[in-house]
């Protein structure tokens, strides 16, 4: 199937990667028919239609490309035009957004009545702004025009609904949701697979990564995080294995996927170590604990400027501003 993804715009390009890396997660082939700004076309199958719908943090709307042309008003109506498609009275609306003010010629408004009208004409349509059977959406974005149907607009409230403060265990240094859900994206896990965050805290992206039906494993230094990771996890029904462990030394074997948010000496506690000692020193340890074909997702400041021993291959890395004094350095390993 033919579809459009209306992506995040906050970091477009993080956003692309982590669809991206769903999809190689889940082994779904799939072709880019197009990439505009906030927007990718892809044809891919159902499976993996739904596996972005299932785990995306960043995707906001998935729809069924009907339509991608030049964004020029009769471009558009002539295009529209020649798509046959029978509604059989069913009821729909219309909604047109544009990407960073684009194509400010054309009033959005005007092509919402333009294209209704021509449903209702041509595809035997009855319009229901509120409730409707079909809702078509288009997007005018880098120049073009991409219309379709809309399979799934993403509730990116879902995540929100897990604020950290909404859980019952509560530490100021757990990364929000949308975030968590983000690395264990970005760490090309299937769902199934073991999954590691081994500075767990209070358990943020284990919870994300058990709810995309992951066998999670924690550990954390702090007995008392530990605790609270368990009792995160119990409460959203994750079954867990957990260990207070310094990360340094950890017992673990042939793990493959890893995300993780050490500590930055802020907010969280790196009981006294200096950050970049201990996230180099982890990096070091965890290689003999890794299965050949690991990965490992790690996000840290990017002015600690981390180093890697040889033996890892940097499979990518994102840097994503946070405020004024910290940017993220997301770093994707791989062993070499
Ligand atoms: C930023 S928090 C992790 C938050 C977690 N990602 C979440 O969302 O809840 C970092 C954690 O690293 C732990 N930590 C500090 N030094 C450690 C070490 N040497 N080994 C393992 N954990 C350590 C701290 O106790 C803290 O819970």
């Amino acid at each position: 199937m033919k579809i459009f993804t209306l992506l995040s715009g906050e970091h477009i390009e993080i956003s692309e990667a982590e669809l991206y890396s769903i999809l190689k997660a889940e082994n779904i082939k799939f072709s880019i028919l197009t990439r505009l700004p906030q927007v990718i076309g892809l044809k891919l199958s159902r499976r993996g239609i739904d596996k972005i719908i299932a785990r995306s943090s960043m995707c906001k709307l998935v729809g069924k490309l009907l339509l991608l042309c030049d964004a020029d008003k009769n471009t558009i109506i002539n295009s529209l035009s020649r798509i046959n498609i029978n509604l059989k009275s069913k009821t729909f609306n219309v909604r047109i957004d544009r990407v960073r003010g684009c194509c400010k010629h054309i009033s959005g408004h005007e092509l919402e009545v333009l294209i209704g009208d021509i449903i209702r004409e041509r595809m035997l349509g009855s319009v229901n702004l509120s409730s409707p059977d079909i809702r078509f959406y288009g997007i005018l974005t880098g120049g073009k025009f991409v219309f379709g149907i809309v399979i799934s607009q993403i509730k990116r409230s879902k995540f929100s609904e897990r604020e950290p403060q909404k859980r019952p265990f509560f530490h100021p240094g757990t990364i929000k949701p949308l975030f968590a859900r983000l690395l264990v994206n970005l760490s090309e896990i299937p769902s199934g697979e073991i999954f590691l965050d081994p500075f767990c805290g209070a358990g943020g992206i284990l919870i994300e990564a058990g709810l995309i039906n992951c066998r999670v494993i924690g550990s954390d230094i702090d007995p008392a995080m530990v605790r609270g990771a368990a009792v995160n996890l119990k409460y959203y029904n994750i079954d867990h294995d957990l260990v207070v462990a310094d990360a340094r030394y950890l017992p673990f074997r042939n793990i493959k996927y890893i995300s993780t948010d050490p500590p930055y000496g802020i907010s969280s506690t790196t009981m006294g170590e200096n950050v970049k000692n201990l996230v180099e020193a982890f990096l070091k340890n965890i290689y003999q604990c890794l299965n050949k074909e690991a990965k490992i997702c790690i996000s840290v400041p990017q002015k600690l400027d981390i180093k890697f021993e040889t033996g890892y291959r940097l499979m990518n890395e994102y840097f994503m501003r946070v405020h004024k004094s910290l940017t993220r350095r997301i770093i994707l390993l791989s062993k070499e």
